[in-house]
């Protein structure tokens, strides 16, 4: 059983596999943290709370003069502003006097068999049933009716555990909202590391590992999305937490919008980690009667290091959070003409891009930014939903018809969250737009925010992107954000309410993608937002990949895949061999370096093929060739990581070892030619350490080793010369 309950003792413990959770209904009704960690038989851990009277730390009015009870120091499930707990509160509650206060107290509990969908956000949901269990703890304010209902969802098998909560206003009076986060989580003691996701536009999630000093550290984004510059995903790790030993936990964000995840060190060395909507401009109004619902926070724990955290996350996200047909099939490969042409293309051109990859076994054709409107540059057009026909003569049912007449299917680039100005939907609609009435808009890529708060923009934007998905039998949409978020005002609300425009943006955008994918369930969606600037877990419930960054140059890449890698499964990180020079950084790399990087991933091509000779098109047929054959074990197996490219490293490895365990593939990319190099060692891991394995690389000769043999002594190989040569050894299991 997942969920213990001892109502005698008033304690409930979470089991997961590898991990127990224990909290408790304290003195007071208060309810305590006790517990996060390797499993245990789910002992009272009461034991570890240390009463006692520390000055300047108050005690709730209900004590009656025991000074040794203070929720400045316990650790707590939920930590609320106005109970004397000076540290981080996940919620502020302020009442129409102004006053900020609420004192939560234990009221009843409710176990539930499965995972509960949560109201227009995304969430994990059961793959197969019993695959989860939910408690639900329910807490009042002590001297109002406001109510706080935890929501705990047990996911044993992948060791994680889905919290969120919902405020319930059963007061006769409005509640202000001015934060109210996903979770909290208290740690008595520890000397944590926090390993945090941080980057900008073309150079996303690097990471930054540092040790927790007194005070607090956030990574945070003010910008209406996740962002390029900080991820809604950490990881708190022990000090000597390595890829393979010690002790982590993941707090990963189920949220597209703005975020804070603070972690902070106490006055008594205790740390507390919370996560949820960024609470700047953050105000939601709560009637009577209504509710408002925090997005999911998705916490996971390790005790053999990152990787396993890692994986953990991979298999809870490909097969409890994406969604649809492809959610655990191979994606098309795709051709996109993005780098390729620009703007600047007819029907002419693609069917020509598309006649040269169909022929080297491409299957998408994407077709990029510039087909509607009137979109020659990124200064107008965005709004206008409808085929430029002097550049698609035909329309899109043509080019449909021939690049599907080639064997390929056809896929679409929208931005639907944006207007340029010089757009007939602006000049029709130009109060439908996120803008404060008297003062000049921040215009970002010459264009302006639509106001999907408002249901009349997601209605008008269904209705426009329906009626291109069903003018022809298009199979992919690349869903794309290109700035972020200004002038947070929206006509449609009150000024009492204009603190919710952010948090409706985001739902906007949920409701939005959520009734295109019932309309049209056989599209695949991929999510981008400038690359990588929305890449979160949130987006995975609707996007089952996202163009992973606009940075397309292979070395870059794999930095950025290193860092992506930690928390979101391999099969959602869109990823394309593209130029040479690169159109990002001027260099030049290996085609199989390219094909390499670009296919631990949602794979794909962005480049002028025509350019290419005929050797060159070769390679690609046998990239292809191969990334078909591997891709069950690239996107369906574990992932390792069994380098750090990062700071000068010599070489870059990571590894795939398929679900049944019978095959693997270790890629391994040079990246600074040496002079009279020395051999590189790589140790592959997650074999079987009493089979034999067959090991393959191109044009050498194959030789078979055991598991233990693999992983011990390893792999040895040659020095390559040239700038950033690329090796793919294929590890097949033979007895
Ligand atoms: C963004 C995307 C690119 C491309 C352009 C088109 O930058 O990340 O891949 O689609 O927009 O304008």
């Amino acid at each position: 059983m997942a969920i213990q309950i001892d109502e005698k003792k008033n304690l409930f413990t979470l089991h997961t596999k590898h991990s127990t959770y224990q909290m408790m209904v304290g003195p007071y009704g208060v309810l305590l943290h006790l517990y996060y960690g390797a499993k245990t038989e789910g002992e009272d851990f009461s034991y570890l709370l240390h009463p006692a009277d520390h000055g300047f730390s108050g005690n709730p009015h209900d004590t009656k003069g025991d000074r040794t009870f203070s929720l400045d120091v316990l650790p707590q499930e939920y930590s609320s502003l106005g109970t004397g707990d000076y540290r981080t509160p996940c919620l502020r509650a302020v009442w129409p006097n102004g006053a900020c206060a609420a004192d939560f107290r234990f009221e009843s509990y409710e176990r539930i068999a499965g995972k509960p969908a949560l109201p227009g956000l995304p969430a994990l949901y059961e793959n197969k049933p019993g695959e989860a269990e939910t408690l639900k703890i329910v807490c009042k304010d002590r001297v109002s009716s406001l109510r706080l209902c935890l929501l705990y969802s047990v996911f044993e098998e992948t060791d994680s555990i889905a919290r969120s909560c919902f405020i319930q206003n059963d007061t006769d009076s409005i509640v202000y909202l001015d934060a109210a986060y996903s979770c909290c989580l208290d740690f008595l003691q520890g000397d944590y590391e926090l390993m945090n996701f941080y980057g900008r536009h073309t150079g996303e999630r690097s990471v930054e590992r540092a040790p927790l000093r007194h005070g607090k550290f956030v990574a945070e984004s003010t910008r209406g999305a996740s962002s390029h510059q900080q991820n809604p995903f950490g990881i708190l790790c022990a000090p000597h937490t390595g890829e393979e030993a010690g002790e982590c936990y993941g707090v990963s964000l189920l949220y597209s919008g703005s975020f804070l995840l603070s972690a902070e060190k106490d006055q008594f060395g205790q740390i507390r980690l919370v996560a949820g909507i960024h609470p700047d401009g953050f105000r939601w109004r709560l009637k009577p009667g209504e509710t408002f619902q925090t997005p999911e926070a998705v916490l996971c724990y390790s005790g053999q290091g990152l990787e396993k955290l890692s994986q953990c996350y991979h298999r809870l996200y490909r097969k409890n959070l994406c969604r649809g047909e492809y959610r655990e099939k191979r994606r098309p490969i795709l051709i996109n003409n993005w780098e390729a042409t620009y703007f600047d293309f007819d029907e002419k051109k693609l069917e020509e891009i598309a006649k040269t990859a169909a022929a080297l076994g491409v299957e998408m054709l994407v077709v990029d930014d510039g087909w509607f409107g009137k979109r020659d540059s990124d200064t107008s057009g965005l709004g206008d939903w409808t085929v430029n026909t002097s550049k698609l003569h035909g329309g899109l049912p043509a080019l449909c018809a021939r690049v599907n007449d080639l064997g390929m299917k056809l896929g679409i680039w929208f931005e639907p969250e944006m207007v340029s100005e010089d757009s007939d939907f602006y000049r029709t609609h130009p109060d439908w737009l996120l803008h404060i009435p008297g003062r000049p808009g921040i215009r970002s890529r010459d264009q302006l925010v639509l106001d999907l708060s408002r249901e009349e923009v997601v209605h008008a934007l269904f209705k426009a992107i329906s009626g291109i998905l069903s003018c022809a039998p298009l199979e992919y949409v690349k869903w794309d954000m290109n700035r972020h978020l200004t002038d947070v005002w929206s006509a449609a609300l009150s000024p009492d309410q204009q603190g919710e425009v952010a948090h409706r943006y985001v739902l906007g955008v949920y409701s939005l993608l959520e009734r295109l994918l019932s309309a049209f369930p056989h599209v695949l969606f991929e999510g981008c937002a400038g690359g990588g600037g929305r890449f979160d877990a949130g987006m995975l419930y609707y996007t089952p990949q996202i163009w992973c960054s606009d940075n397309t140059d292979a070395i870059d890449r794999i930095l950025i895949q290193y860092g992506t890698s930690f928390g979101y499964p391999i099969s959602s990180v869109g990823s394309h061999v593209s130029a040479c020079p690169n159109h990002q950084t001027g260099r030049c790399t290996p085609l199989k370096t390219r094909a390499t990087v670009a296919m631990s991933g949602a794979f794909g091509y962005e480049l002028d093929l025509s350019k290419l000779d005929e050797e060159e098109k070769k390679q690609i047929q046998k990239q292809i060739q191969f990334y078909r054959e591997n891709s069950n074990t690239i996107l369906g197996g574990d992932y390792y990581r069994l380098t750090n490219p990062e700071n000068g490293a010599a070489l870059a490895a990571w590894q795939f070892v398929s679900e049944d365990g019978a095959q693997s593939l270790v890629n391994v990319v040079f990246l600074r030619p040496q002079s009279n190099a020395p051999a590189q060692y790589i140790k592959p891991r997650g074999l079987d350490p009493f089979s034999r394995y067959c090991v393959k690389a191109e044009q050498e000769p194959p030789f078979v080793l055991s598991g233990s043999a693999l992983m011990h002594a390893g792999i040895k190989l040659a020095p390559l010369m040239g700038e950033y040569p690329a090796v793919q050894l294929v590890l097949k299991r033979v007895e």
